[in-house]
């Protein structure tokens, strides 16, 4: 078995700058990237298999159902790049298919990151398994080094892709075009606009999981940067925009309240809001618009039950 595992450095002072930055900010926001701690991503898991949340479920089903069609629309591939890799799931399914030389996976979420590749570096002994524990919206280029060359392929899945506002993403895919280089492709998932009853749902799970992830961001910003969050005063609130084509999720104040975070004080009115994730849902022609400006053509896609997987090269 070959596998490799490198943590970079500095997460820890973003966030306190990322967070400080986002509470002295109009209308507050924190990145959504700060979700994923050890609980976090625990709750996250536990987000997926709630039944309310059919995104998961429904890529999975797509991926298992056109494997065949989506390998033979991919190629030969000589190397998968996963940004957000996570539990490293899902790419099994497409290494099975592919049967690359090399996987590359990373996650801001490093020791969790690193048990999972190793995980999967022990099952596939013709596989070479480099984990990257990463921020890597802030850090993708720090990758360059540790890809093998040959043909690559960057694995996108899970609709993170609409966490970015539009700009955003369009930046980060031209950042996956670019570190990947000429000749390499892009599958990438995304959920579709529909039945704003639907998203609304998945958003708001009847056990309360979601709303668990959404104040434990606070949970994590009290222990890690020293602060005094009261989460009985905070109320998970998410809601389909329409026009904006996208979930909104935020924590809204119940009071007019105080918190301190590293030192530095912060006032919340009531009914004020801390906003901590966008997550958007496209229309296929527009998703190929946003991939064509950074400069990915369209070659193939596939759509289930209101997700879609597209290849791009
Ligand atoms: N980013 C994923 C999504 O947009 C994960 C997610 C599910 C999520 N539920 C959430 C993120 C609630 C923040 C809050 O579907």
């Amino acid at each position: 078995m070959s596998f490799a595992f490198r943590l970079f450095p500095a997460a820890g002072d973003d966030m306190r700058a990322d967070v400080l930055a986002g509470l002295a900010a109009s209308p507050k926001a924190i990145p959504p990237k700060y979700f994923y701690d050890d609980a976090g991503c625990r709750l996250f898991e536990s987000i997926c298999a709630q039944p309310e949340y059919a995104l998961y479920r429904t890529e999975q089903a797509l991926m298992r159902e056109r494997i065949g069609d989506i390998a033979a629309a991919v190629g030969e591939v000589d190397c998968i790049i996963e940004p957000g890799a996570g539990d490293c799931i899902k790419v099994r399914r497409l290494v099975d298919a592919l049967r690359p030389g090399h996987l590359v996976s990373l996650d801001i979420a490093g020791a969790p990151l690193a048990a999972a590749a190793e995980a999967l570096a022990h099952d596939y002994s013709g596989l070479a398994v480099t984990a990257l524990g990463m921020d890597f919206i802030h850090d993708l280029e720090a990758a360059a080094p540790h890809l093998p060359p040959g043909k690559r392929l960057v694995y996108y899945p899970g609709s993170s892709i609409g966490n970015f506002p539009p700009d955003a993403a369009t930046t980060l895919l031209a950042r996956f075009r670019r570190l990947a280089g000429p000749g390499s492709q892009l599958l990438i998932g995304f959920d579709l606009r529909k039945d704003p009853l639907l998203l609304h749902a998945a958003y708001n799970d009847a056990a309360g999981v979601t709303a668990a992830f959404n104040l434990n961001l606070l949970a994590r910003i009290n222990r890690e940067l020293d602060a005094n969050f009261d989460l009985s005063r905070f109320r998970h609130y998410a809601f389909y925009n329409p026009t904006a084509g996208r979930i909104e999720v935020h924590l809204v104040s119940l009071a007019e309240q105080a918190v301190t975070v590293a030192g530095q004080r912060f006032r919340f009115n009531c009914g004020e809001t801390l906003l901590t994730e966008y997550s958007y849902k496209f229309v296929p022609r527009e998703f190929d618009a946003l991939a064509l400006a950074a400069g990915w053509q369209s070659k193939a896609g596939w759509e289930r039950e209101g997700f879609a997987v597209r290849l791009y090269g």
